[in-house]
């Protein structure tokens, strides 16, 4: 069994297995040099560029995964809200839902049908790769997804998206049921062209109380996750999530995702070690020298304990202006600090 799934199913590993979160992005000079030459969701539209981008960090940074080149967003465009990603202000949704009439107008659609690209970048890849190292397809959990269709965009306090939560739960509900049937078949599709683990990709649940995402969110994503093919191995990711992880918990996963704002340690003992963690370097460490990266990744397998079943990985994503010396030399790390 490879180290990452391996990890993933908390069976013991000769290291510590690492892939990072958006690690075939802007800060690679490959990447950007294909983005000079294709939008953003072009390039997500052909499966020829997408495989190769997906499989550039592999070979440039030796990590024990791909990650699908994909998005969140692709399958809400085929809704009819009108996504666009701009340049400056990232995604864009023209037609906000923020009503129970903007939900109904929402049209349901089969994956298999609106983004049948992104499941030829998976057999693609998979074919590429063959054993060397898994691949991992994701998708946005109903939450974050949801987020975006009533924001239109980037939030920060996420007051729209609470608005219509308190004011209509039905039309609420009704939203994150659609958006819940759409992500598991989304990743199923990914499961049958050949991905072999999944990242549910909770990115801005940490906005919500405890209570409200028992009561508005938890049965959603566990209905995701629930209806998935079995088998594969599920990580489940949100930032600023101090306060919901036990609750995140419960909506199922096998490795829960931890942000750098959480000890890993004390993070780990909270969800209990029969579950599977992934984290946590803050993405900024990057930015400093080698030998203080190497210092902080040693203090984060420290904290792990060298147990099974941890994934080393960012708390994020990699931030665009990240020295890509500075991602070779934390992954080295990894894999020479934790050999068993
Ligand atoms: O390498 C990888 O991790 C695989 C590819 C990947 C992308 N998006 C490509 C991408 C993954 C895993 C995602 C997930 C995603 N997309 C999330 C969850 C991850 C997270 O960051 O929490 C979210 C919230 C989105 C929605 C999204 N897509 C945003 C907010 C943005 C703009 C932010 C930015 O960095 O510009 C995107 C665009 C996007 N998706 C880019 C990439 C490489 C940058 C687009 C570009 O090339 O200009």
């Amino acid at each position: 069994m490879h180290p990452f799934i391996a990890a993933c199913r908390r069976q013991p590993t000769d290291f510590t297995p690492v892939w990072l979160m958006r690690q075939a992005g802007r800060y690679l000079p490959e990447y950007r040099a294909i983005r000079a030459r294709l939008g953003f969701l072009e390039l997500c539209k052909r499966p020829d560029v997408a495989a190769e981008v997906t499989l550039l960090p592999v070979e440039r940074l030796g990590v024990d995964a791909a990650i699908l080149f994909a998005d969140i967003l692709l399958i809400v465009e085929p809704m009819g809200v009108g996504l666009e990603f701009s340049r400056s202000e990232g995604p864009v949704i023209h037609r906000r839902v923020r009503s129970g009439a903007d939900v109904e107008r929402l049209v349901e659609r089969d994956p298999a049908e609106t983004v049948p690209f992104v499941f030829e970048t998976a057999r693609r890849v998979r074919a590429a790769l063959g054993d060397r190292v898994p691949l991992i397809g994701f998708a946005g959990a109903p939450f974050t997804v949801a987020s975006y269709l009533v924001e239109g965009g980037a939030a920060r306090e996420y007051l729209e998206t609470k608005r219509l939560m308190y004011a209509d739960p039905s039309a609420w509900h009704a939203l994150l049921g659609l958006l819940a049937r759409t992500i598991a078949r989304y990743l199923n599709g990914q499961i049958a062209a050949g991905t072999q683990a999944v990242q549910l990709f909770d990115s801005w649940v940490g906005a919500l109380s405890p209570d409200d995402y028992r009561e508005f969110v938890l049965p959603h994503t566990r209905a995701v996750i629930q209806g998935l093919t079995p088998g594969v191995p599920v990580i489940h990711f949100g930032t600023g999530t101090a306060g919901l992880l036990e609750a995140m918990r419960e909506a199922g996963g096998d490795v829960i995702g931890l942000d750098w704002r959480v000890d890993l340690g004390e993070a780990w003992a909270r969800l209990g070690h029969d579950v599977a963690v992934q984290g946590n370097l803050d993405p900024a460490a990057l930015f400093a020298s080698p030998a203080e990266i190497r210092r902080r990744v040693r203090a984060i397998l420290g904290r792990a304990g060298g147990r099974p079943g941890h994934v080393f990985n960012l708390g994020h994503g990699v931030l665009p202006e990240t020295p890509v010396d500075h991602v070779v030399a934390m992954v080295d790390a990894v894999h020479e600090l934790s050999v068993r």
